[in-house]
């Protein structure tokens, strides 16, 4: 059984400054041209990251946005080191640069594998932008271009992450102890 901390270890303020501090470093450094963001635990980051960059860029209109969906978390708040890929039938890579939008950078293979498919693909570059970093818990190498905040190795719900499917539409990020 889990219940939440007493107190969120990020607030939901403390998010949405960082995030326009982010959109900041991202548009300085990378012209892309579409955000592909990861389903379903970055909808909400995607929403408010895809939105402070599109309020300092000079061409919004030209990005474009589309969605996959990555999974290797059953109910369980493991890894099972195994990546199920979907929605790729739908998305036109070739030639283009790639900011690719997850939750969270864990173990690091979901982005390791999703990277790999993209270039696979014909992407030009893909550079990927967590909004948390868990930096203890990598087992395969991987560095996330642009990273939010990084954290200490506990499991976090909220702001679109999920307990088997729970609290993903809390505002702030709570840690989730055993009890
Ligand atoms: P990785 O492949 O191990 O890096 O994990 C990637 C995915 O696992 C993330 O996109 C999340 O959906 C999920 N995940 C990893 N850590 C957490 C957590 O602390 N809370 C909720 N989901 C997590
Ligand atoms: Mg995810």
């Amino acid at each position: 059984m889990y219940k939440m901390s007493p107190k969120p270890l990020i607030a939901a303020e403390n998010i949405q400054t960082r995030l326009n501090g982010l959109a900041h470093e991202i548009s300085t450094a990378f012209d892309f041209d579409i955000i592909v963001s990861i389903l379903t635990g970055a909808y909400i980051f995607t929403a408010d990251l895809s939105r402070a960059l599109a309020k300092i860029q000079s061409e919004p209109q030209q990005k474009e946005i589309a969605f996959i969906k990555a999974s290797s978390y059953g109910a369980s708040t493991q890894s099972s080191g195994k990546v199920k890929i979907s929605g790729l039938e739908k998305l036109e890579l070739q030639g283009k640069r790639v900011l690719l939008v997850d939750d969270i950078a864990d173990t690091g293979i979901t982005l390791q594998r999703v990277v790999q498919e993209f270039l696979q693909r014909g992407a030009k570059e893909v550079r990927t932008c967590v909004l948390l970093n868990k930096q203890d818990r990598r087992t395969v190498s991987f560095a996330a271009d642009f990273a939010g905040f990084d954290i200490p190795d506990s499991f976090v719900v909220g702001y679109g992450l999920d307990y088997a499917e729970q609290y993903r539409t809390l505002p702030d990020i709570w840690t989730l102890e055993e009890q």
